[in-house]
């Protein structure tokens, strides 16, 4: 149980943080979107307009069960929808220790404007889209992760620090 998988909404610092904890602890940096689009020789958002979004939920389900047994001293960034598919939780937790990077809407609103690369933000009515898909899966992420750590207004090195803290490495 030495890896650490970062959960969380878009936006709410998975990638980011994830890199440089990974730097700090000398662990590998592996990120489900990057595994994806390596895989299928792909970009999350012409799998999403060519074979549309149950099709790349599949993906990450079966990315997450060949990490399986295939991950040491990893930090894991996953997309913000992965543990939304039933079954996901238990999948993910098996594999290490689940932090939920948590951040308000009004951080997250700021972070992703006039982002073009994730297919459920594009066109109208962005916002309350997050907000709906915010309510949705909230209490998701509570329930998988198995801490929670907040990153509104905070420094990297202490939100890195805290996970570090929390997972005892
Ligand atoms: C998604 C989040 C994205 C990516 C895809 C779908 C989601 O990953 O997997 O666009 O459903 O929230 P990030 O959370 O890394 O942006």
């Amino acid at each position: 149980m030495n890896n650490i998988i970062l959960i969380g909404f878009m936006g709410s610092g998975k990638t980011s943080v994830g890199r440089q904890l990974a730097k700090k602890l000398q662990y590998t940096f592996c990120d489900t979107d990057e595994l994806i689009e390596k895989e299928n020789k792909n970009s999350i958002r012409n799998i999403f307009a060519a074979y549309g979004e149950e099709y790349f939920r599949k993906l990450e389900t079966a990315a997450i069960n060949e990490l399986y047994g295939n991950m040491t001293r990893t930090v894991l960034s996953t997309g913000g929808g992965l543990p939304i598919t039933e079954g996901n939780d238990r999948l993910l937790r098996r594999l290490g220790h689940v932090i939920y990077l948590k951040a308000s809407q009004e951080t997250l609103m700021k972070r992703l404007q006039g982002d073009t690369s994730r297919p459920l933000l594009g066109g109208e009515k962005a916002e309350e889209r997050v907000y709906n898909l915010l309510q949705q899966r909230t209490p998701i992420y509570e329930k998988t992760a198995h801490y929670s750590v907040t990153t509104d207004h905070r420094k990297f090195y202490e939100i890195i620090d805290e996970i570090i803290d929390l997972c005892n490495i």
